[in-house]
């Protein structure tokens, strides 16, 4: 008898704490996640080769979150850095540095890359070594050289400041803030960095009458020399590609013998991978000086110089750069010097002023107000 009681004293205190917890953590309970999905907007000239994982949809709610995390400095272990510390919106979201400075002594050992039209990439990061978004993010979140802090450390960081659990729960249906939300937020705002609106955009779309140097120097982009024929070509779209301007490929374009930074071998430990790098996308590359992977040249002139005089040969090197020239027999490219002039004309019809400066992509932090939500989609529509 005694022991009954007992008993069922014990489930009734039992059944009050499980109220008692559902009630203080309403969050636990399930919820109906109401969200309304972004509209990635697109040339179809671009292709439907994106990359969305299931289980990370694009949402209205999801995409400012990643914005405001985006921006938040509480990501870094000194609470001073943030993604865009080397990701600015006005250098098209790299930085004007050769190299980066984040929470350490060291600065990266790489040039910060443009986060322009990220849903077509595949493999990112100059060497290509990671698949996806989500599995980029935890790379400068924890790395000692530009965040320096633990995903754990982050969300606990975050959980106790009061705008960010609400958004959360816009996003996820719960307060709770999880290193993995944090990593879904922020690639669903990469995702919207969309760059598909500069004059050349224009020209492709039949609204903008390039000059007759800008379209002599598209053409020599796009076109492959054959003195014999009296062809003159600067022979970069091999290797650049359009219209996105953006290849998922790898090349050794030639900048040193030795070089320094293997790149792509340090991945697959193939000596002919010796120095090849991402192509990189030419989009807004007006203004994301310096330029390569290790920031080296400071101007379009002198890419264009290296691309015309300067390729250096070694067994890694790759074939579209063996041997093109406009002379007959000849090493080198010897485009001239109004040549390389109208080449360069034509990369500055890449620069999207709206992506520049869209205020979608501005800090959320300085203009944050209560109609946030509504003002998410404005640039788009
Ligand atoms: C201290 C500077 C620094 C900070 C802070 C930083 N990055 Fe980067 N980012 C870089 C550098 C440098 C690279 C190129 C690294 C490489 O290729 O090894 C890069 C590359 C990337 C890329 C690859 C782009 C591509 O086309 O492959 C993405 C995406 C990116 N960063 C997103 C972010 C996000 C999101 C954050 C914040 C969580 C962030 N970065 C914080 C410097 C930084
Ligand atoms: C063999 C392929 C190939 C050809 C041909 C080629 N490029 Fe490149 N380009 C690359 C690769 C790979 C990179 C990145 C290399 C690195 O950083 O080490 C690059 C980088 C660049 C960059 C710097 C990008 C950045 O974000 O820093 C510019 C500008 C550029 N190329 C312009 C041109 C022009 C103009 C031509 C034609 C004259 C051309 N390229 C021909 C492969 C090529």
């Amino acid at each position: 008898m005694l022991n009954d009681v007992r008993y069922f004293g014990v489930i009734v205190a039992l059944l009050v704490a499980i109220i008692l917890f559902i009630h203080a953590n309403d969050d636990s309970a399930i919820n109906v996640i109401s969200t309304d999905p972004y509209k990635l907007i697109y040339p179809a000239y671009f292709g439907n080769r994106i990359t969305i994982p299931e289980d990370n949809p694009t949402t209205r709610q999801g995409v400012y979150l990643g914005r405001m995390l985006f921006y938040e400095t509480k990501l870094s272990s000194t609470n001073k850095i943030s993604c865009a510390t080397c990701h600015q919106q006005k250098f098209a979201f790299s930085d004007n540095h050769p190299f980066s400075t984040g929470v350490g002594k060291n600065s990266t050992s790489r040039n910060s890359m443009s986060l322009a039209n990220l849903l077509w990439v595949r493999s990112f990061f100059w060497d290509g070594r990671t698949k996806s978004l989500e599995e980029q993010v935890t790379v400068p979140l924890t790395h000692p050289d530009e965040m320096g802090e633990s995903l754990e450390n982050v969300a606990h960081k975050l959980q106790r400041m009061k705008e960010y659990p609400p958004l959360f729960k816009a996003t996820f249906g719960t307060k709770k803030i999880t290193g993995d939300r944090i990593v879904k937020a922020l690639s669903q705002f990469e995702r919207t960095l969309i760059s598909s609106n500069a004059p050349y955009d224009k020209y492709l779309r039949g609204d903008y009458r390039p000059t007759k140097e800008e379209l002599h120097g598209l053409e020599l982009f796009m076109t492959n020399p054959v003195p014999r024929d009296g062809i003159r070509g600067g022979n970069c779209g091999f290797c650049h590609g359009t219209p996105k301007l953006l290849m998922e490929l790898f090349h050794n374009n030639g900048l040193d013998t030795v070089p320094k930074d293997i790149g792509r071998e340090k991945l697959t430990g193939l000596p002919a991978d010796r120095g090849r790098f991402r192509v990189a996308t030419l989009r807004n590359i007006a203004v994301t000086s310096p330029y390569m992977h290790d920031g080296r040249f400071n101007t379009l002139e002198e890419v264009l110089d290296h691309y015309n005089e300067h390729i250096q040969q070694s067994p890694s090197l790759s074939q579209f750069l063996q041997n093109k020239s406009n002379e007959p027999g000849g090493k080198r490219l010897r485009l001239t010097t109004k040549e390389k002039e109208d080449i360069i004309l034509f990369l500055k019809m890449l620069t999207d002023s709206t992506f520049l400066t869209t205020p979608a992509f501005a800090d959320p932090h300085i203009t944050a107000s209560n109609d946030h939500l509504k003002t998410i989609n404005d640039h788009h529509e």
